[in-house]
């Protein structure tokens, strides 16, 4: 197992293709329906910190935590609202922003996007984001490049599914979101309401009660908001 893009994909593909009809695991991938957006199926971790443990005991080396084997619950709000409020995406060329599964570009997909790109920096879910686009028949261009110093490359519409989880990132994070708006960009964020979360910035647009299926420490969390940059 290595950590380049290709190779990533090779090995999750292979991962995914082995475990067909074999009895589920607590080690294995999944394709399900995602809580808040059952249209959508993902190939997802049922415990993403066991996953985790199987992928470095295969590598043999640390590896960055698998975010994109679970569905986030700010991803799954921001699906959730393109897929009820599709003219919000359709005819756009939307990035989806630290994608991980590609659940939210997958959803601006089906909503109707003229060309969606999803980004993440884990040559994992760059692979997981081609899978899981092609699970649903929708295409996605997905690419590991970094566009947080960008003002995200002319994209009419960025969705930003819990981006805000890191302090690090949530300090570029707004920079980014801001240049984006000011180019005349729209921004719409989904987070279940982390203590990061610039909410001064933020207007509420909808919210969902959050998937109880928790990503890593997300247990507590009782809601799960789409919001837009008050200046969008
Ligand atoms: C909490 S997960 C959210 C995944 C997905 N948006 C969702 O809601 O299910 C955050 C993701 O951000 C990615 N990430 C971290 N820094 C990034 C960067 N500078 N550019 C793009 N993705 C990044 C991580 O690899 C991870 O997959």
């Amino acid at each position: 197992m290595t950590s380049r893009p290709g190779d990533a994909r090779t090995d999750l593909e292979r991962k995914v293709t082995e475990r067909h009809g074999e009895p589920d695991g607590l080690d294995g991938l999944h394709l399900v329906e995602v809580p808040l957006v059952p249209e959508i199926r993902l190939h997802l971790a049922e415990d993403a910190i066991v996953w985790w443990a199987r992928m470095e005991a295969e590598a043999g080396h640390s590896l960055a935590a698998p975010y994109w084997a679970s569905a986030w619950a700010g991803g799954q709000a921001v699906a959730r609202y393109v897929l009820d409020n599709p003219e919000t995406a359709a005819g756009c060329r939307v990035l989806d922003l630290a994608s991980g599964s590609g659940l939210v570009a997958i959803a601006a997909a089906l909503a109707g996007a003229s060309a969606v790109t999803a980004t993440d920096i884990d040559p994992y879910a760059v692979a997981a984001i081609t899978l899981n686009a092609a699970a649903n028949g929708v295409a996605v261009d997905a690419s590991g490049r970094d566009v947080l110093d960008t003002d995200g490359d002319g994209a009419d519409l960025v969705l930003a599914g819990d981006v805000f989880y890191d302090p690090a990132m949530a300090d570029r994070m707004l920079p980014f979101l801001d240049r984006v708006v000011a180019r005349g960009g729209r921004v719409l964020v989904g987070d279940p309401g982390r203590g990061t979360l610039p909410w001064g910035s933020l207007e509420v647009v909808a919210s969902y009660p959050a998937p109880t299926e928790a990503a890593f420490a997300d247990a507590e969390l009782a809601r799960t908001y789409v919001l837009r940059l008050s200046r969008s």
